[in-house]
């Protein structure tokens, strides 16, 4: 298989056309949110097919991240060999048949099995799509385009939400999670329209196709130029992964920043309330269809904070709304631990808690959500990105993993309200961690912080 160059015709040559490329690559995201949001609502009726005990449903739950964090690991190979564009086609393909195979599943051992298999498929997407659009994005657009990429994975969660409430109601597991092929089936129509990155091209020695590309994407001849001139010097060094790792004391550096930010993501908590909103609307005291609307409007906010997030990125900055952002959600968590462990008596004080529960989800929409994952698609140099961002997006799964396994565990032993205060002190401690070590990248170019970073600055200022 050859990674083709398919110019998209519509709006070519304008940051329209840059958009449109960037946003079927987040349709990656989409699949990612529909496979995190799928699970929950679905859980109590395989159950009741099967007859599974809450060990297995734990693996039923975890065996997905466990498959993307394999993924991730194996993509930063395939992305490099043959391309980006044809791991996504990978990724989507894989994606589509495992969802119908969860679907049919006979038994749970069967389903615990295509759920590794749909989890590598996700790795594969998470990890190509965001590496992809930062090549073909200009340095200007590069965060909103990121962030556009977790807007869908926020509205692929919602969505998951809303088709497993109603669902529901018919007890319908089959139907939730054999109904994300249909997604996946676009979004492998998508990826096969779409152009090859230039800087894979190039790294490739494919120039004439990687002028061709850029100039689809950007129009403007000089900024083609330039464009070209800035990969080719890049691509004096060739991409290494291992290697570069164990020789580069400024690689690690970076790929440890890579580590910290994807852990700092995943433990602020949001996947606790991705996967057990339910339960938690149980404690504060909302219970059956009540605990389920309420489920769908933490999706909804979710959704609407990250258009938010879009907004700020280019513009703010990335430092200011991540500072901002894990206050806010220690506030948020800090407030909810504190009324579980009162009580929430009445109506009131449910209330109170339930907004606080909101507070913290846009706390997080709005900055570590997409920030993380633009921060991660910047900080790696050249030579070793395929490899830094593998690790990012595995950290990514390896932590979602831990934090997904632990939640019940913690709840049992420590109380809500202890759990919850844990989790809101870990926000409090990132708050410092990015204001001593994270840097700010907001328009400057990807080569710009490389040459910062080989140079030996502090890591919080390889963007100035
Ligand atoms: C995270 C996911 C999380 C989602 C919630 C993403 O950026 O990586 O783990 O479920 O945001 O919106």
């Amino acid at each position: 298989m050859t990674d083709a160059v398919v110019p998209v015709k519509a709006f070519e040559g304008s940051w329209e056309h840059t958009f449109v490329t960037g946003g079927v690559a987040a349709l990656a995201g989409l699949m990612f949110g529909l496979d995190i949001g799928v699970i929950s609502g679905a859980l109590q009726f395989i159950g009741d097919t099967f007859h599974t005990s809450d060990v297995a449903k734990e693996w039923i739950v975890s065996s997905m991240m466990f498959g993307a964090a394999a993924g991730a690991l194996g993509a930063g190979v395939l992305s490099f060999r043959l391309g980006r564009k044809v791991s996504l086609i990978i990724g989507a393909v894989l994606f589509v048949v495992s969802s119908l195979l969860c679907a049919a599943a006979w038994s749970t051992e069967s389903l615990i099995v295509f759920r590794v298999i749909l989890g590598v498929a996700i790795g594969i997407a998470t990890f190509t799509a965001p590496l992809y659009i930062s090549e073909i994005a200009p340095a200007d657009k590069r965060g909103a385009m990121i962030s556009s990429y977790q807007l869908m994975i926020t509205v692929g969660i919602l969505a998951a939400f809303l088709s497993d409430t109603l669902f529901s109601y018919i007890g319908a597991w089959r139907w939730m999670l054999g109904i994300v092929a249909v997604p996946g089936a676009l979004f492998l129509i998508g990826v096969i329209q779409l152009p090859s990155s230039p800087r894979w091209l190039m790294m490739r020695g494919r120039k004439d196709e990687a002028r061709a590309v850029l100039k689809s994407l950007r129009g403007d001849p000089k900024l083609v130029n330039k464009e070209m001139l800035d990969i080719e010097e890049q691509l004096k060094r060739p991409q290494r992964g291992w290697s570069f790792f164990r020789a580069n004391p400024n690689f690690r550096r970076s790929v440890g920043l890579g580590i910290a930010l994807q852990m700092m993501q995943q433990f602020t908590g949001m996947n606790v309330v991705m996967y057990y909103a339910p339960r938690i609307f149980a404690d504060v005291g909302f219970k059956g269809h009540e605990a389920l609307w309420g489920t769908a409007l933490v999706g909804l906010v979710n959704v609407l904070s990250t258009f938010v997030a879009i907004a700020l990125v280019d513009k703010v900055g990335r430092r200011p709304v991540l500072l901002v952002g894990f206050a806010v959600m220690a506030i948020g968590l800090g407030a909810l631990g504190v009324l579980l462990h009162i009580g929430t008596t009445d109506i009131e004080m449910q209330i109170y808690a339930v907004t606080m529960l909101l507070v913290f989800i846009i706390g997080f929409a709005v900055s570590a959500g997409p920030l993380i994952w633009v921060l991660c698609s910047e900080v790696q140099p050249i030579e070793g990105r395929d490899f830094g961002m593998a690790i990012s997006t595995f950290t990514n799964w390896a932590s979602n993993f831990v934090v997904g396994l632990t939640f019940l565990t913690m709840l049992n032993g420590l109380g809500s309200g202890a759990t919850f205060g844990i989790y809101a002190a870990l926000n409090a401690l990132f708050l410092l961690v990015t204001f001593f070590y994270i840097p700010e990248t907001k328009d400057i170019s990807l080569e710009a912080i490389e040459v910062n970073l080989m140079a030996g600055k502090p890591l919080r200022h390889i963007g100035d």
